[in-house]
């Protein structure tokens, strides 16, 4: 099986994406594929027509490969890739229409609001401070709406702390989403499609040392203490389960997906967000849950390749 690992891009999660592409690389080797790892620079259709590889596997982190338009060019190449529909990662990698799919299949998430960088601007920071205040209850949480890997994500407990969180969000994003942060444990579920059948791997539990699984903590070794399983209930399992099957189908992400929640006191499953092109390096989630399920990276990672180019 030739497949085609696309890594690197020019995304701000490039680092990420480079760490992916080899250790996907170094795990479908040991299963016996041919494996060619690409940038995706402009010569990158030419190449793969003289190619022809069996598959093209994109692990483009960030908006060059999530926001869907790298997968519609492979589209109409014809190349068989490991990913989802062009749209559907569309709609995953903005945080504000995956949020409200969720909301509408009828998962729970955290009260939230979108501010364009333009009305920032126009209304100036204390005009918005006071419609965000009139919208929302703090602690929050300000993303930017379209972006990995926790990167320009503030936390904030008090208005004060507003101006600057936005600013810092909207260095990534002329959009940003404002979200009611809501305490308790932080799992992620990665959805894979075996068998034609969507499996929800087990729940990964994240605690960062600091507090906040931020970009340090996520790439960091040894920063974040990683629970694989979570240490949830039988009942909360399932019901994660559940919820990261019904987010990841309700939005139409397929192959391979990471759905993320907090699980609060009360045991509700808040849905965060759903990514279209999860982390696959030696401290991403995805890989865990797979080793928490007695799975072998390299077995699955080749039957996904497999299945995608089939
Ligand atoms: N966006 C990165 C790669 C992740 O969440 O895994």
């Amino acid at each position: 099986l030739h497949v085609v690992i696309l890594s690197g891009g020019i995304s701000h999660e490039r680092d990420v994406s480079l760490r992916s592409g080899r250790r996907v690389a170094d795990a479908l080797s040991r299963a016996g594929a041919d494996v060619t790892i690409r940038e995706p620079d402009a010569s990158l259709l030419g190449f793969l027509e003289e190619t022809q590889p069996d598959v093209v596997w994109p692990l483009l982190h960030g908006s060059s490969g999530e926001n869907g338009a790298l997968y519609s060019l492979l589209r109409a190449g014809r190349f068989p890739y490991v990913g989802s529909r062009p749209t559907s990662a569309r709609l995953a990698w903005n945080k504000a229409t995956a949020k409200a799919i969720a909301k509408r299949a009828g998962l729970a998430t955290p009260p939230s609001i979108v501010l364009e960088n333009s009305t920032f601007r126009e209304l100036g920071a204390e005009a918005v401070m006071r419609l965000i205040a009139r919208g929302i209850e703090l602690p929050a949480v300000v993303k930017p709406v379209e972006g990995g890997s926790a990167q320009g994500v503030t936390s904030v407990t008090s208005f004060e702390e507003l101006p600057q969180a936005l600013v810092t969000a909207f260095t990534y994003d002329d959009t940003v989403i404002i979200e009611k942060r809501i305490e308790g444990r932080e799992v992620m579920v990665g959805v894979l499609d075996l068998d034609g059948e969507p499996l929800a791997l087990p729940a990964v539990e994240v605690v960062a040392n600091n507090g906040v699984y931020d970009y340090e903590a996520r790439y960091n070794a040894g920063e974040t203490t990683y629970y694989a399983p979570a240490r949830l209930s039988e009942d909360e399992a399932a019901r994660v389960s559940d919820a990261a099957l019904l987010a990841i189908a309700s939005i139409g992400l397929s192959d391979i997906a990471r759905a993320d929640f907090i699980v609060d006191e009360a045991g509700v499953v808040w849905f965060l967000e759903a990514d279209p092109i999860p982390g696959l390096t030696e401290t991403s989630i995805v890989p865990l849950g797979i080793e928490a399920d007695d799975s072998e990276l390299s077995a699955i990672y080749a039957q996904l390749a497999a299945a995608a180019a089939a």
